[in-house]
C-alpha cells in the first residue's frame, strides 16, 4: 500500500473547515493507503501558546480525531514531538532550502503580520519541518486543505534538491484535496474558515447545539455568504433538498432563515454522534494515551531506519 501522511496543529479547536478540508479524507482513505496521522505540536510552538494549553489541546485534538473516525486499527496516530527524526530531518532540509523560497510562503507573510512581536525563526523555517514530517516516512500522499498546497510544493522542491544533490531517496509529494478544499468563514465569507478569525468564524466539532444555532443564525448572508452556507449544506445534507434550495435561491425565493434552520439541523445530526464518542473518550484517558504511545512507537521504527539511511547518504555516518 502507498504511504499517506498528514498532520494538524493543536492550536485552537478542530472545526468543520479542518474536517471537510482534510480529516474527512483521512478517515475515508484509511482502507486504501498505509496511513499515519499526527498532532503537529512542534509546529504550534511558532505561536505563543502556554504549556497548559498546548498539552490540553493536543489531547483534545487526538480525541476529536478518534471521534471523527481515525481508526487506530488501521492508521497510526501520534504526537509529532514523540518521534525523534522530524526535527533532525528538518535541520538537514534547512540546509538545503533557500531562504528566498521560505520568504515567499503566504502563511509566513500572513502570520508575520498577525504576530509582529513574535516573528520567530521557526515561523520562517516551518515548511522545512513540514517537509520533514512527510519525507521522514517517505510518504507520497498528503490529504490537506488548499491553504497547505504551497507548503507541499516546497516539500517537493526540497525532496528534489536532496535527490539531485545526494541520491534518489525521497518520493514525490502529492497533495490530496477534498471536495471542500477551502471552506469559508461564517462571519467573513471572503476569508477561509479559521481559528484565527475568532469564534464566530467557525463551527467547532465540540460546539454545543445552542452555539451551533447561534453561529449559523449570525452567519453573513451576502451572495458569497449564502453560497458558502449552501455548499456547507451540500457536504452534509440531502441532495434533493439541496437542489430545491438552489433553485429557490436562483428564483429569489429562498429565505435565509429557512436555509439556516435546515443547515443547523443537518450539522447537529452530524455532530451529535461525534460528540457522544468524544464524551466516551474523555472518560477513558488511558485508552487515548495508549493509542498515541503505540502510534509513536511504530512511527519511530520507520523514522529511525530512515534517519540512519539518510545519515549514511549525506556522510554523517
Ligand atoms: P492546520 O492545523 O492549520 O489545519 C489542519 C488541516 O485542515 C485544513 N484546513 C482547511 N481545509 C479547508 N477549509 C478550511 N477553511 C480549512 N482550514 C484548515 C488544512 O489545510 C490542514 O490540512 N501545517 C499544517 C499541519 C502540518 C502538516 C504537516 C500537514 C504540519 N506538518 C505535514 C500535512 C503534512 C497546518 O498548520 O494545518
Amino acid at each position: 500500500m502507498k504511504k499517506l501522511i498528514s498532520g494538524i496543529q493543536p492550536t485552537g479547536r478542530l472545526h468543520l473547515g479542518n474536517y471537510l478540508g482534510a480529516i474527512k479524507n483521512w478517515v475515508d482513505l484509511q482502507d486504501k493507503y498505509d496511513c499515519s496521522f499526527f498532532i503537529a505540536d512542534l509546529h504550534s510552538l511558532t505561536i505563543k501558546i502556554s504549556p497548559e494549553e498546548l498539552a490540553k489541546q493536543s489531547r483534545e485534538i487526538a480525541i476529536d480525531l478518534l471521534a471523527l473516525g481515525v481508526d487506530p486499527k488501521k492508521s497510526l496516530l501520534f504526537k509529532q514531538s514523540e518521534v525523534t527524526g522530524h526535527t533532525e530531518l528538518a535541520w538537514i532540509f534547512n540546509c538545503l532550502v533557500p531562504i528566498s523560497e521560505l520568504e515567499r510562503m503566504t502563511q509566513f507573510k500572513d502570520k508575520s503580520l498577525r504576530q509582529p512581536d513574535n516573528v520567530n525563526a521557526g515561523l520562517l523555517t516551518y515548511p522545512a519541518l513540514q517537509a520533514a514530517d512527510i519525507l521522514l516516512y517517505q510518504a507520497e500522499y498528503v490529504p490537506v486543505g488548499e491553504d497547505q498546497i504551497q507548503h507541499l510544493e516546497l516539500s517537493r522542491i526540497i525532496a528534489k534538491k536532496f535527490n539531485n544533490r545526494y541520491k534518489n531517496f525521497f518520493p514525490e509529494v502529492r497533495p490530496v484535496l477534498s471536495p471542500a478544499p477551502r471552506l469559508m468563514s461564517l462571519s467573513d465569507p471572503k476569508k477561509k474558515m479559521s481559528k484565527s478569525l475568532g469564534e464566530a468564524s467557525y463551527i467547532a466539532i465540540r460546539d454545543d447545539a445552542n452555539t451551533v444555532a447561534k453561529k449559523i443564525k449570525k452567519a453573513v448572508t451576502d451572495k458569497q455568504g449564502v453560497n458558502n452556507l449552501l455548499s456547507l449544506y451540500s457536504y452534509f445534507g440531502d441532495k434533493d433538498k439541496l437542489q430545491t434550495m438552489q433553485a429557490d435561491y436562483q428564483a429569489g425565493k429562498l429565505l435565509n432563515v429557512d436555509l439556516k434552520e435546515e443547515l443547523t439541523k443537518i450539522i447537529l445530526e452530524f455532530l451529535n454522534p461525534v460528540q457522544k464518542r468524544v464524551q466516551e473518550l474523555e472518560k477513558n484517558p488511558s485508552k487515548v494515551d495508549k493509542i498515541l504511545a503505540d502510534g509513536a512507537k511504530k512511527a519511530q521504527k520507520t523514522a529511525t531506519k530512515n534517519i540512519e539511511d539518510i545519515k549514511k547518504i549525506i556522510g554523517l555516518k
